[in-house]
């Protein structure tokens, strides 16, 4: 594929995804989608915004430091400290990508940065030439272009690229646009730009009016020729363009369009569970491509259908995206040969012996308690085997609940904590509520929680269950995952895997890169 008919996807789930209220995660877990991006050839991975605090510094330096089929891009805003963060973030990069921004909107110069359109102008052009001290791969965003004047925008977007940027990139930053305008807005300024040949132009847009695919489209339609997006569509407020939905519509519809991406498509659903997994934020199932019933026949008009050929009602087989029609099943009898054939299948594969003989340990148990283990347990298995691996200074010992619809529930939890297990008892208008505060009083803390979720793995009384909980604590808001075929003990899980996420007391809360 040459450069002119490949569509670049910058992938910015680490980065405005995480932005999304109660989405944060921890550099492991970032660690992970970073592995699971560049596993699916993800061309550019926007790892974070360094500035913001030492926590994401770190992540985007381990991510810089790993990742190496992917360009790696540090976000900063059109200031020294930020620039001159992000590039330290990135020194361990073998491509590093340095993204610098500035709104150009009326209302966000005037309302929010308080500067004169030409003091904007000499930021943008300063920042660019910052940046491209540290790489030759700049890129500049006009934040809010979509509310932008077409002929200041013209001005800024032929200084940034007189400048030394790359790329351009053009936010629809509050989701307000429509397709045909921001179409004709991108090819408004490839044409009216007199430098424009010498950038790609890119696009990144916010799902406000639900238009974020659509309106990315039309700009590619229109010579947009990079495509930011998050898996699942997560981001500020009503999110981001969604990857999958991006890459499939281009894919699907190569009558229209003229490019295509290099995106490995069969890595598709595997993304979007760990995301899902992550950040707790469950998929909705009529969602495209990735939704639990993105692939379901239920009318029997349409089974009927189905059976005589498959395209009569389905534009895209599951297998395009990761999902397998034949399901294969381990069992108790399953071997490490097995398991691991399986892991590799599913791009799933753990890179040390410790975390491997673990998981084995863990599957055999699980094989004995529900017989039948599915690719969904096999990814529930190794969720809960990360989380229980950061979740070292307190892990759950035992528990023994009982429950009375007449009455009040009880349980009594085991901790270890710091190497000592410490018992209490404790009484709850249901067990998993006296679970959290036997909890709660073995480990002194007082949280607030404000996401329980529970969602089964797989079909049948015995199948794991998949707790998600969000708690914030003195301003600091985690998320935790447990998995187990006892919804009690899955529950406790989440919440010691969430407290073992909880920064020390005198962490200091991050930036925001759009505050000012
Ligand atoms: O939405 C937006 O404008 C952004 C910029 C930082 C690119 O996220
Ligand atoms: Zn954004």
């Amino acid at each position: 594929m040459d450069h002119v008919n490949q569509l670049i996807i910058f992938d910015t789930t680490l980065r405005d995804g995480e932005q999304s209220p109660g989405a944060s995660m921890t550099c492991e877990e970032k660690l992970s989608i970073a592995r699971a991006l560049e596993q699916a050839r993800v061309d550019i991975i926007e790892a974070g915004f360094p500035v913001a605090s030492r926590g994401d510094f770190a992540a985007v330096k381990a991510i810089a430091s790993e990742i190496r089929n992917s360009v790696v891009c540090g976000l900063a805003r059109a200031i020294a400290k930020d620039i001159d963060t992000a590039a330290e973030a990135l020194q361990p990069a073998s491509r590093a990508r340095l993204h610098t921004f500035i709104a150009t909107s009326p209302l966000h110069m005037r309302e929010k940065l308080r500067l004169s359109p030409e003091e904007v102008l000499e930021r943008a052009e300063a920042a660019v030439r910052r940046a491209r001290r540290y790489t030759d791969d700049v890129e500049f965003s006009p934040e809010d272009a979509g509310r932008s004047e077409p002929d200041f925008l013209c001005r800024v977007v032929e200084a940034a690229i007189r400048a030394g940027a790359r790329t351009i990139n053009i936010p629809d930053t509050v989701g307000y646009t429509l397709p045909h305008l921001f179409g004709g807005l991108v090819a408004e300024l490839i044409e009216r730009v007199p430098n424009a040949d010498q950038a790609v132009f890119s696009v990144h847009c916010h799902n406000d009016l639900g238009l974020a695919v659509a309106n990315s489209l039309s700009a590619v339609l229109h010579g947009a020729r990079q495509v930011e997006c998050t898996v699942n569509g997560l981001g500020e407020r009503a999110g981001n363009a969604a990857l999958e939905e991006i890459v499939m519509a281009v894919r699907t519809r190569q009558d229209v369009f003229d490019c295509d991406t290099r995106i490995d498509a069969t890595r598709i659903m595997h993304c979007s569970r760990l995301v899902s997994n992550v950040t707790g934020f469950p998929v909705q199932p009529n969602k495209a491509i990735v939704g639990a019933n993105a692939f379901a026949h239920e009318a029997g008009i349409h089974q009927d259908g189905m059976l005589k050929n498959r395209m009569t009602y389905e534009i895209i087989s599951p297998e395009d995206i990761g999902l397998n029609a034949t399901r294969i099943v381990l069992g108790k009898h399953s071997g490490r040969n097995a398991l691991h054939t399986r892991l590799q299948t599913l791009g799933l594969q753990l890179d040390n012996k410790a975390d491997m003989d673990a998981l084995f340990v863990r599957f055999k148990e699980l094989a004995d308690k529900k017989i039948e283990v599915y690719d969904e347990d096999l990814q529930a298995l190794i969720s809960d085997l990360m989380q229980t691996a950061v979740a070292d200074h307190i892990h759950l010992h035992s528990i023994r609940a009982s429950t009375d619809s007449l009455g009040k529930s009880e349980a009594t939890v085991t901790l270890g904590i710091a190497g000592q297990n410490c018992t209490h008892t404790a009484v709850g208008t249901g067990v998993v509520d006296a679970t959290f505060r036997a909890i709660g009083k073995l480990t002194g803390t007082d949280c607030t929680l404000n996401l329980y979720s529970v969602n089964n793995i797989t079909t049948g009384s015995n199948a794991q269950g998949e707790v998600t909980v969000r708690l914030t604590q003195n301003g600091h808001l985690v998320n935790g995952h447990g998995a187990d075929t006892d919804i009690i003990v899955a529950s406790a899980k989440a919440y010691l895997s969430a407290l073992n996420k909880l920064p020390p007391e005198d962490a200091t809360t991050r930036v925001h890169p759009q505050g000012v």
